[in-house]
């Protein structure tokens, strides 16, 4: 791979799940961007939101991740939120395949009600802020280069489909380049 590959999705899509299988199948260095940016901010994402709150976060949050597509190409798997700036998908566009998996409700909120430390989610009913930002979201996570459905059950399952569609379109990309 010459380009990154960028994982887009809601909360409880499976983005760094299998974003990790992905990058370990394809033998290309897996990197979480909500980690770094508790790395570089030496503190979890709850208490980042909490100090500092959610729009300094999502500064933080487009810093990083530009930092990361300006690297060497790995599989980068993004916060739910940060697909929805505009810079961030113009440097995407410019650096990665991008790639959302899609997941519907059910699966979301079952997923997310296994792990804690989603500030989004914290205080109001969680089903209900998942819903809406379903309605805000998918119309922009749509405008990702790949999509990939993530169905309850094995994540093998989606990695597979995922390396599939992967394969399709750099078969499509190579395909419309000329030969010498
Ligand atoms: C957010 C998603 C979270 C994290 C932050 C905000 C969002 O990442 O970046 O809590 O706005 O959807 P995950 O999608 O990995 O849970």
């Amino acid at each position: 791979m010459t380009k990154s590959i960028v994982l887009v999705g809601l909360m409880g899509a499976g983005k760094s799940s299998v974003g990790r299988r992905l990058a370990q199948k394809l033998q290309m260095p897996f990197i979480d961007a909500d980690q770094e940016i508790e790395r570089a901010a030496g503190c979890t994402i709850p208490e980042f939101f909490e100090r500092f709150g959610e729009e300094e976060f999502r500064r933080g949050e487009r810093r990083v991740i530009q930092r990361i597509l300006d690297g060497p190409p790995v599989v980068l798997a993004t916060g739910g939120g940060a697909f929805m700036a505009e810079d961030t998908r113009a440097a995407i566009a410019a650096h990665a395949v991008s790639v959302w998996l899609k997941a519907d409700l059910d699966v979301l909120y079952e997923r997310v009600s296994r792990r804690q430390g989603r500030p989004l989610l914290a205080k109001n009913n969680p089903r209900e802020v998942l819903r809406k930002l379903m309605e805000e979201r998918y119309p922009v996570y749509a405008l990702a280069d790949l999509e990939v459905e993530s169905r309850r059950g094995p994540i093998e399952a989606t990695v597979e489909r995922a390396c599939e569609v992967l394969a399709d379109y750099l078969d499509g990309v190579t395909d419309t380049v000329p030969a010498e």
